[in-house]
C-alpha cells in the first residue's frame, strides 16, 4: 500500500479537483489512480469531493475507484450518487457497482429500491450488485475467500469484479475453469444466454477473461450483439484488462459505431488505449476531435491516448483495467 505526506495529498487534491482550472483531464485521472492506490480514508474523502464536477467520465471513474478501495466510509457518498436522478446514468451505475464491490449487507435495501429505476443500466447494475453481496455471504463465497487468491484467480487481475468468475470445484474447493474448447463453449453459452440472470452471465464473462486465450476473446466479442449496454460495456472493460491485441477489431467496431451507447463506446476507447497497438492511435485521435461525438466518447479518447502513449513509452507498464492508466511518481509506494 502506498503512503502520502500532507503535501502529496494537497497536490493530489489540487490535481484531481482541478483547482487551478487548467489541469488536463488525463492528469486528473493520474491523480485519481494515485489516490486509489493509497486505499485509505484520506483518499476516500478527497475522491468524494470530485462529484461536484461536470464530467460524467471523471465522476464515474471516481465511483469506480471508491468501490475498488473497498472502504465502507465511501458508502454514504455512493448512495447519494445512486439516488440522485439528475446524475448521469453512467455515474449512478458505477456508484451501485461500487456498493457491490464494498459488499456491505447494509447496502441491500437501497440497491433493492433501485431495481425499478427508470434507467436500465442502473436497474441491471443493482441486480448484479445485490447478487454479488448475497454471493459473498454464501457458502461458495466464504470458501472462495478462504482459498489462496492464486488458486481461484490469475494474480494479474487485482480488481474487485462485479461477479466472481465461474469456478470449477475440486474436492469442494474452488478451481479456475480450464481452457479446453468444451469449457470455453460452455462459458460462451452461459455468457450469451439472455434467460440467465446477469450475475451468472457475468460469472462466465470473468471466467473467459481469466482463460485469456484468443478463443476466449472471440467468445467474449460475440457478446457485443447483446441489447444490454451494461453487459456490452463490461465486455469492453474486460478487454481493457486482458490487453489482447486479438480483441482490437471488435473494439474498433464498437468505438466507431455511432448508434452504440456512449457507455459502451467509452469503455472500448479506453480498452484500445490500454492495448496500445499502433493501428488504434489514429482512431482515438480522430474520435477525440470529432465535434459530433458525444462528450464522454471524446474525453475517453483523450484519456485513452494518454494510456496509449504511456504503454508505448519505456516506463513501467501497469495492467489493471482502466487502473492501467498511468500513475505519477509523486507518491511513494
Ligand atoms: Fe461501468
Ligand atoms: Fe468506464
Amino acid at each position: 500500500m502506498a503512503t502520502a505526506s500532507a503535501a502529496d495529498l494537497d497536490a493530489l487534491t489540487a490535481a484531481l479537483l482541478n483547482t487551478s482550472g487548467n489541469v488536463p483531464l488525463h492528469n486528473r485521472f493520474r491523480a485519481l489512480f494515485t489516490l486509489k492506490a493509497l486505499k485509505n480514508d484520506d483518499a476516500v474523502r478527497i475522491i468524494s469531493e470530485g462529484f461536484k464536477d461536470e464530467s460524467a467520465l471523471l465522476k464515474h471513474e471516481l465511483a469506480y475507484c471508491l468501490g475498488q478501495i473497498g472502504l465502507s466510509s465511501a458508502l454514504p457518498v455512493l448512495q447519494s450518487v445512486l439516488e440522485d436522478k439528475q446524475e448521469d446514468p453512467m455515474v449512478r451505475h458505477e456508484a451501485a457497482e461500487a456498493m457491490g464491490a464494498i459488499s456491505s449487507a447494509g447496502s441491500l435495501p437501497v440497491l433493492r429500491e433501485h431495481l425499478n429505476d427508470p434507467e436500465r443500466s442502473v436497474r441491471e447494475t443493482c441486480e448484479i450488485a445485490i447478487a454479488k453481496i448475497e454471493w459473498d455471504n454464501s457458502e461458495e463465497g466464504r470458501n472462495h475467500r478462504a482459498s489462496k487468491p492464486e488458486d481461484v484467480e490469475p494474480v494479474v487481475y487485482t480488481s474487485v469484479d462485479p461477479a466472481p468468475a465461474t469456478s470449477g470445484l475440486l474436492k469442494g474447493k474452488p478451481q479456475p475453469t480450464d481452457a479446453s474448447p468444451e469449457s470455453i463453449s460452455t462459458l460462451r453459452a452461459n455468457l450469451l444466454d439472455t434467460q440467465l440472470p446477469l450475475f451468472e452471465r457475468y460469472r462466465a464473462m470473468f471466467a473467459l477473461r481469466n482463460i485469456g486465450t484468443p478463443a476466449a476473446v472471440d467468445a467474449l466479442a460475440d457478446g457485443f450483439v447483446d441489447d444490454s449496454a451494461l453487459f456490452k460495456h463490461e465486455i469492453a472493460f474486460v478487454f481493457g484488462q486482458m490487453l489482447s491485441p486479438h480483441s482490437v477489431p471488435s473494439l474498433l467496431r464498437v468505438l466507431e459505431d455511432g448508434s452504440e451507447s456512449d457507455m459502451v463506446r467509452h469503455e472500448a476507447a479506453e480498452a484500445l488505449g490500454g492495448i496500445g497497438t499502433p493501428e488504434v492511435l489514429p482512431h482515438l485521435k480522430a474520435w477525440m476531435a470529432r465535434p459530433d461525438a458525444p462528450r464522454v466518447v471524446r474525453e475517453s479518447c483523450q484519456v485513452a491516448i494518454d494510456m496509449w502513449e504511456y504503454e508505448n513509452s519505456d516506463q513501467f507498464q501497469y495492467a489493471d483495467g482502466l487502473g492501467s492508466a498511468p500513475t505519477p511518481s509523486a507518491v511513494a509506494s
